[in-house]
């Protein structure tokens, strides 16, 4: 296993300890969410009982195939917990996610959680986020449009280029569908100096269904690093 693959596998398993028998969780989607959804598969194996709502068709195939019980958000309502990666996390625990194009279910079942919890390798904490592509779900109805609408948005927040469809494969270029039928643009690198704002502000534009900015939904991010895995608390 590489370096970082093992971090994002230290950081999983710290945020296991979190986990207690009879709780309702948000089992988060990527490489490092994996890591946790497999050990919590060994803990149900032993006996553990959880109750989990996947945020992807992914994320639901390998939990079945774990044998984690799920059931429906609507079913449960509110959440104990949800775990999920990031794509960057700053020193407020405001995110960036998106990049496996499951953010809108990983921010409904954030949203519907008590807590949110961050599992990343150290590359993911940044001083300013931005310099991953912030990715942004839309609606396939015009989506041209809306993305000359959300260019605009970028301008006034200081970016100069306009973002790009996602596509499923740079040698067939078909848009990529997310798991609800939408499409994503993903931003060019940017310095985003007011996060809240641009979140506000990507919110307010006719077509965006969700973007991967997440403020203030996770309290706590365990950051796997050379050194070991350090706890990082919202400021
Ligand atoms: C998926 C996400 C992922 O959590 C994010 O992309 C991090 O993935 P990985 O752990 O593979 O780096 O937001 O939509």
């Amino acid at each position: 296993m590489s370096n970082s693959e093992s971090m994002k596998k230290q950081a999983a398993l710290c945020a296991l300890e979190l986990v207690k028998d009879g709780m309702k969780l948000g089992l988060g989607t990527g490489s490092t969410a994996r890591y946790f959804v497999d050990g919590l598969g060994a803990k149900v194996a032993q006996g553990l009982n959880v109750v989990c709502v996947p945020t992807s068709e992914a994320t639901r195939a390998q939990a079945e195939g774990l044998g984690i019980k799920l059931a429906s958000l609507d079913a449960l309502g509110t959440l104990d917990l949800t775990i999920d990666g990031a794509d960057e996390l700053d020193d407020r625990l405001d995110l960036i996610k998106g990049a496996g194009g499951a953010l809108l279910r990983e921010k409904i079942v954030a949203s519907a959680s008590k807590r949110m919890v961050v599992i990343a390798d150290a590359s993911k904490h940044v001083a300013c986020l931005g310099a991953f592509p912030l990715s942004i779900e839309v609606v396939n109805f015009s989506h041209g449009v809306t993305a000359q609408a959300i260019v605009r948005i970028l301008a006034q927040h200081g970016a100069g280029d306009a973002p790009l469809l996602r596509a499923n494969d740079a040698t067939a270029p078909t848009p990529f569908i997310t798991d609800n039928g939408n499409y994503i643009y993903d931003c060019p690198p940017m310095q985003i100096k007011d996060a809240p704002k641009l979140a506000q502000d990507l919110s307010a534009i006719a077509g965006v269904v969700e973007h991967g900015l997440f403020i203030g939904l996770a309290d706590t991010a365990f950051v796997a690093t050379a050194d070991g895995v350090k706890m990082v608390k919202a400021k």
